[in-house]
């Protein structure tokens, strides 16, 4: 035994400080190119290499999108090197669950010689957001990446994130990485061209975080969702900007972005929803599933956690208003869904905790959950999503609560 070695231990917090840097454009490759310019700052040398990612059905439903990131990159040669035409991978969940698609990405992060002083820009869904942004965070352990999402759901929720991930062993986000991306530029003319499903699915998380967080956010997509159902832009952007603050005050403000702790609040109605997901193939939009969680965990909480009922009855009417179907066939495999709260515990490692919530605004973690009364709340749901009654009522106004 050698003895002058002797057993010790060091225990040194550090802190490492990022910046989150968000932007709103109205057309980012038009007047606005300018913001996204400046993003791409060269670190040292006289030029950042960029590399452009597009989701292919931004790509066929921009088919100007070549053309104008063409000339950004010679309008502003003197400070950054575009490595060639944009790489456009397939939209959607397919890519996601297609772990080979990593390779080819990486593939072209080298051929281009990105480092991790480089910008990957990636325009695109959720999904190609979270797929492309975990390539770059594994390459020389991080390039830059900016994203510019192109869907409400990103623009609103996910594209503000820190998380990048992949699905594997038909789990959602089973491996993936947390990443502060360089830069996000929410931009209003990419929505334009989105499918009407995936332009409402955004507005699901949406409705997640003001009932987590901003009642008045709450009362204002109720009050709006006839005009949000309809695309009307003067009422969407509004809310979707809000929503994204919220997002971004909870990831730099919170204490806690890289989830260390136990609760993970914005997945409030994730459990059933990742879920339901998979269930379904994947057929279920994640904002559409979302939408049935959020329904699910609220019905809860008013069974058990003493959430208003009348409160619970107009989030539900609130959803539905917005178009949201909040029955789906496999909520009738009960059995297989409920396994959802497992796979959402042993995600995180110990304990189960489940945010729910009290009153709308007041989000409380919990560690139980009551089966019968899960069940219970399932039902529920899929009853009010049949009732007619239900879907004619109008969310307008709070002294007149919908649904009851
Ligand atoms: N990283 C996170 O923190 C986080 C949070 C929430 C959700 N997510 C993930 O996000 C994904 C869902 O993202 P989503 O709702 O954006 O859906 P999506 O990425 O599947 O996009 C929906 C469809 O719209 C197409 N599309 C995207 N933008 C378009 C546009 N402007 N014009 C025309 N078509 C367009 C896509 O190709 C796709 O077919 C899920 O995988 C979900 O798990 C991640
Ligand atoms: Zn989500």
């Amino acid at each position: 035994m050698n003895t002058a070695w002797k057993i010790g231990s060091l225990d040194v917090p550090f802190t490492v400080p990022f910046v989150h840097r968000l932007r709103f454009t109205r057309d980012v490759f038009g007047e606005d190119r300018l913001v996204l310019a400046q993003l791409l700052e060269p670190a040292e040398g006289p030029r950042a290499r960029v590399q452009f990612w597009v989701d292919a059905n931004v790509a066929a439903a921009h088919p100007a999108l070549p053309g104008k990131i063409d000339r950004f990159a010679s309008e502003f040669a003197d400070r950054l090197t575009v490595t060639g035409p944009p790489q456009v991978v397939p939209g959607g969940e397919a890519l996601k669950n297609d772990i080979h698609a990593l390779q080819p990405m990486l593939t072209e992060f080298h051929a281009a010689r990105l480092d991790r002083r480089s910008y990957v820009v990636v325009i695109g869904g959720g999904a190609v957001l979270d797929a492309v942004g975990f390539a770059t965070s594994i390459a020389h352990r991080g390039l830059r990446l900016v994203r510019l999402p192109a869907t409400t759901l990103a623009q609103a929720d996910s594209g503000v994130g820190v998380k990048n991930g992949v699905n594997l062993f038909r789990t959602k986000n089973w491996l993936g990485a947390f990443a502060v991306p360089w830069a996000v530029v929410n931009d209003a003319h990419l929505l334009e061209t989105l499918a009407d499903r995936d332009f409402l699915a955004g507005f699901a998380e949406a409705v997640k975080v003001a009932l987590l967080k901003d009642r008045r956010l709450f009362e204002e997509l109720c009050e709006a969702a006839d005009r949000i159902r309809r695309r009307d832009m003067a009422v969407c952007l509004p809310i979707i900007r809000r929503s994204a603050e919220l997002h971004l005050e909870h990831i730099t403000r919170g204490g806690d972005p890289f989830e260390m702790l136990q609760a993970r609040p914005l997945d409030y109605g994730h459990w059933s929803a990742h879920k339901l997901e998979a269930m379904s193939g994947f057929e279920l939009r994640h904002g559409e599933a979302v939408a049935i969680g959020v329904a699910i965990d609220t019905v809860y909480a008013s069974l058990a956690l003493g959430l208003d009922p009348g409160d619970a009855a107009r989030v539900l009417a609130c959803l539905v208003q917005l178009g949201f179907a909040l029955d789906h066939p496999q909520l009738g495999d009960l059995p297989q869904l409920l396994t959802g709260l497992e796979e959402f515990r042993q995600h995180l490692g110990g304990e189960l905790t489940l945010t729910m919530l009290e009153a709308i605004g007041r989000p409380v973690d919990v560690h139980d959950v009551d089966p019968n009364l899960m069940v219970r709340a399932i039902e529920q749901v899929r009853l009010s999503a049949r009732s007619p009654r239900l879907a004619r009522r109008r969310c307008v106004t709070r002294s007149e609560p919908c649904g009851q």
